[in-house]
């Protein structure tokens, strides 16, 4: 039937009904323009660099009589004027945010007496370290509030910046976004050989960078839409500092970089482009240093680089736009396409001269994948690893104590994700097939991973061996962390299987 049979009345209403769903499309349509306009932000010239940077302070510690070098942490709730006038509620280790730098050598035997004072269950994890998985900190050793819990390990790894932060299952995201996350600095007789900078906080600084936003004086932790990464901040901070600027005496200035965001990748360079040496990625130093103008961190990694300054310069330390092949709809609201001016570099008029950097560091500590026993496969989705959520009662798998495996990691879902793993440091044997840059040659515990991503590495698990307690392998966005993407795997002799894990609950 043709429509010059309609009724008069049913041509009206339909091209009122035409009307209004052109309306509704083009306001949609224009909706999504803006989101996806609104989605990018940049701090990139527009930053002041009016606050001195801070430095968080070395942690006190006592030796006690058996030796054991003993450190307190408390956890604990506070406010924190990050702007004049402006007091944020935040959480903090021994302060009002962040946390004290936890220092110890190659071969001690440290403990940590961990107050809870906070009103909720938290933990606390030691990001990078060698341990015992009773002493790891993850979300089988919750520390109640008003509880105290004390994990003693010895120390036995190569020098590495390491870090600390809260692995309660399902509240990682919140607990570190509050504030709760410090450094954990490792150190051994070949970095204390180096003639790298080491003075702390002279021309050796902890660089923790974190995107926040405010809403009126309060850290705002909303998601906002199309943002399935996680929580994306409008603007940076370094060790808690806003716009942030140091001075700087010397020629050579080391930058312990710690991308201790829940959620977002930083590109890191200069303002310049001027080239650094990268020294040091997660779990220590590289065998020599290489020359690079950019070095990208997904949350949890670390790097360490050594840049020269001339004297008298300013020089800016900025994240630049992701270049890792995203589609251009995760590249804006994964936050591929924002920029932030992080620090800027003071040069004193006269500079101490530096010694001059060391053309070999270190012995490679993480093995090659040749003494491989067993070969395993992980497909990162934001539903699960391998098409698990995490559970707290299972067990996924056994490795053997003293032995080495080679893991195949990718990326099968849409979005950027990283992968971290307890306990150990591994090697990047493979990326997408082809021998890892650079940036990828030393020893590692977190990898970012971009959709389609695929990287091969090989670990080795020297124990000891705890059918009963588990250590986590996930994805460090925290929120997909949140949300399930982890898994549990437990160290034990040949031939044993796995327990049920413990819940070590804390004393009061
Ligand atoms: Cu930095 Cu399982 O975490
Ligand atoms: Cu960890
Ligand atoms: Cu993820």
């Amino acid at each position: 039937m043709s429509s010059v049979s309609r009724p008069r009345w049913l041509r009206r209403l339909l091209l009122i009904v035409g009307a209004f769903a052109t309306v509704l499309l083009l306001s949609v349509g224009g909706c999504v323009t803006w989101v996806y306009h609104s989605a990018v932000v940049s701090t990139v010239g527009s930053t002041d660099f009016s606050n001195e940077l801070a430095i968080p302070p070395l942690a006190q510690s006592r030796i006690r009589e058996d030796g054991t070098r003993v450190f307190e942490l408390d956890m604990r709730s506070g406010r924190r004027e990050f702007r004049p006038g402006q007091a944020t509620e935040t959480w903090g280790f021994n302060g009002d945010y962040l946390g004290p730098t936890l220092r110890a050598r190659r071969g001690e035997r440290v403990e940590v007496e961990v107050r809870n004072k906070l009103s909720e269950p938290s933990t606390v994890h030691w990001h990078g370290m060698h341990l015992p998985a009773a002493m790891d900190g993850g979300p089988h050793q919750m520390v109640q509030a008003g509880g105290i819990w004390t994990p003693q390990w010895t120390v036995d790894q190569p020098a590495a910046t390491l870090w600390y932060h809260p692995h309660p299952h399902g509240a990682t995201e919140q607990h570190v976004r509050r504030g709760l996350a410090g450094m954990f600095l490792l150190d051994d007789e070949v970095s204390e050989g180096l003639s790298l900078p080491k003075n702390y906080g002279v021309d050796d600084l902890p660089v923790i960078v974190q995107d926040v936003k405010f809403r009126g004086n309060q850290l705002d932790s909303s998601h906002g839409i199309f943002r399935d990464i996680g929580f994306l901040g409008d603007r940076t901070m370094v060790n808690g500092t806003l716009t942030p600027y140091r001075n700087v005496g010397d020629e050579l200035v080391r930058l312990r970089l710690l991308n201790a965001s829940t959620a977002r990748v930083y590109t890191f360079g200069f303002a310049d482009d001027r080239r650094f040496s990268l020294v040091a990625t997660d779990g220590g130093l590289l065998e020599r240093p290489v020359a690079l103008d950019r070095v990208r961190l997904s949350p949890g990694e670390r790097a360490e680089i050594v840049v020269r300054v001339r004297p008298g310069e300013r020089t800016v330390l900025r994240s630049t736009k992701l270049d890792a092949g995203l589609d251009f709809w995760a590249q804006r609201f994964a936050g591929g396409d924002d920029s932030f001016d992080i620090l800027e570099l003071r040069a004193a008029p006269t500079l101490r001269p530096s010694p001059e950097m060391p053309v070999a560091l270190a012995h490679p500590s993480t093995p090659d994948g040749s003494d491989s026993v067993t070969e395993r496969n992980f497909e990162l989705q934001l539903s699960g690893i391998n098409g698990k959520p995490m559970a707290m009662d299972r067990i996924d798998f056994t490795v053997t104590k003293g032995t080495a495996e080679t893991w195949t990691v990718h990326n099968s879902d849409g979005m950027p994700h990283n992968f971290h793993i307890h306990d150990v440091q591994f090697r990047v044997l493979e990326l997408d097939g082809a021998p890892p840059p650079d940036a990828l040659t030393g020893p590692k515990d977190t990898i970012f991973l971009p959709p389609n991503a695929r990287a091969k590495i090989a670990l080795r698990f020297d124990g000891p061996a705890d059918p009963n307690s588990p250590y986590m392998y996930h994805c460090h966005l925290l929120w997909h962390e949140d949300q399930g993407m982890m898994g549990q795997f437990a160290v034990v002799e040949p031939g044993q299987s796995a327990g049920t894990p413990a819940h070590n609950q804390s004393h009061h």
